[in-house]
């Protein structure tokens, strides 16, 4: 997540004062940037600005409300239990996100449709809606600095609105990162699309961003180089970490059905005043620091993050961090939490974070029974922190330690929220993870 930037032109003059600042990732500042990315950080903190919520309980709230409709509104048939082979039957749809497209036949002539189904704080994302399809027929990325047309780099950097989808099966090992400029929509329904053993996925000083349907596997550090990150520009990148997607000062995001392992760094970080991000219906397994919310105790302008993570499977191999917040407003809501080798939830800086209606299964080792964990602060100051659980389900001993108290936000209608409670996590969470979609079919 450290990042330098600096343009062509200045590289040779700065070169040796940039080597010098190589910082902490966990505690740095923020990066000294040259002219260009100057201006991209003060146009992306407009846009923070304009996606910032500042009553984020309307939200949570908002959220809360579609997930009761869904379930209560409809009969759900038995479903078959999770751990058994794929499912075969009739499409079935168990959260307000999936309902919104999935069982339609014809999701693949209407594809911007699912902009309409975003929910949580992400839900301003419109990504390439609007613009032309541009479908990704190479899987190659020999040219980092003029991407040949046809590879997803060559579809990233392009300007305006942009819906990227694949002609085909493929797997992308991406030389170094992907630098994602805004508007662009990375759709993988149709095909199945692994961005594997390569670099990662960076969105960055940017707004309005998609990826739905990818598997994102085994990203590693590689050490940087010329890359472009849009048609006007390519500058000199530092070492990249190892993150599956990096998130970093860009606002309106969606994640959605995505598959991550085994990744050098984060599977996903959003960090430097991130914020309107929607992280949903994912499948994450064998990783270490799974996400990581805030990387600066310093940086204050994380107060404004606000991240809606929903109906995710934390599953086999994780250890910490799903996630670990700084400063925002965190709402964790719906996911099943099957595994975690230290701890599910924690934080440091204050974060606020609304646990509703997941399901906390712990090890064996009665070490890591606790759900949270808060790092490096006394007790005294942690007990104000709002950290709520409600409706979570508890298994095999997990517990979640609340602190703080609700009446220090504007936070009066958060007892009243109709949220799903544990009990039905397995169900919402049953598809998560990248999709097999077929044209023609209900995905
Ligand atoms: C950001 O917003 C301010 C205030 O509206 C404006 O003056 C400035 O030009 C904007 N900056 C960019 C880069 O868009
Ligand atoms: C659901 O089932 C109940 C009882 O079987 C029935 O009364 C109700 O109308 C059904 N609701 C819908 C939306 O089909």
């Amino acid at each position: 997540m450290a990042k330098l930037f600096n343009s062509y032109i200045l590289l040779f003059f700065f070169f040796l004062s940039f080597a010098a600042i190589i910082a902490n990732a966990e505690t740095d500042q923020p990066q000294e940037l040259d002219e260009y990315w100057k201006k991209r950080a003060e146009q992306a903190e407009n846009y923070t600005m304009e996606s910032y919520e500042p009553n984020p309980e309307r939200v949570t709230d908002e959220f809360n409300a579609q997930v009761g409709e869904l379930i209560m509104g409809k009969n759900e048939t038995r479903r078959n239990l999770k751990g058994q082979k794929k499912y075969v039957g009739p499409c079935k749809v168990t959260n307000p996100i999936d309902a919104c497209w999935r069982c339609d036949p014809n999701w693949a002539n209407n594809r911007m449709k699912i902009v309409d189904c975003i929910q949580g704080f992400g839900r301003k994302t419109t990504g390439g809606k609007g613009g032309p399809i541009y479908v990704v027929t190479d899987p190659s990325d020999g040219d980092l600095v003029n991407p040949r047309p046809g590879t997803l780099r060559h579809a990233v950097i392009q300007k305006g609105p942009l819906w990227i989808t694949f002609a085909r099966n493929m797997v992308i090992r991406l030389q170094q990162e992907l630098m994602v400029a805004s508007d662009k929509t990375i759709d993988g329904r149709g095909a199945n699309v692994n961005i594997f053993d390569g670099a990662g996925i960076t969105i960055q000083f940017v707004k309005n961003v998609i990826v739905t349907n990818l598997h994102i596997k085994k990203i590693v550090a590689k050490e940087g180089g010329m890359i472009r990150d849009s048609v006007d520009h390519f500058g000199q990148r530092t070492r990249s970490d190892g993150d599956g997607i990096s998130i970093y000062g860009s606002s309106n995001i969606w994640i959605d059905h995505v598959s991550m392992e085994n990744c050098a760094d984060g599977l996903i970080d959003a960090i430097m005043g991130s914020t309107g991000i929607t992280i949903s219906n994912s499948h994450f397994t064998k990783h270490n620091e799974v996400m990581l919310f805030g990387a600066s105790n310093s940086y204050t302008q994380d107060k404004m993050m606000r991240i809606t993570v929903a109906f995710n499977h934390f599953g086999k191999g994780l250890v910490q961090r799903m996630p670990r917040c700084r400063h925002g407003f965190f709402h964790v809501v719906n996911n099943d939490y099957t595994h975690w080798l230290m701890y599910a939830i924690g934080g440091s800086m204050n974060p606020t974070i609304i646990s509703q209606g997941n399901r906390f299964i712990a090890a064996l080792n009665a070490a890591t029974k606790e759900v949270t964990k808060r790092e490096y602060t006394e007790e005294a100051e942690w007990k104000n922190w709002l950290w709520k659980s409600e409706g979570d389900l508890f298994m095999n001993g997990a517990y979640f330690v609340e602190s703080g108290s609700p009446a220090n936000l504007h936070a009066d209608k958060l007892d009243m929220i109709p949220f799903k409670p544990g009990t039905y996590v397995t169900k919402m969470t049953k598809f998560a993870g990248a999709l097999e979609c077929f044209v023609g079919k209900p995905c």
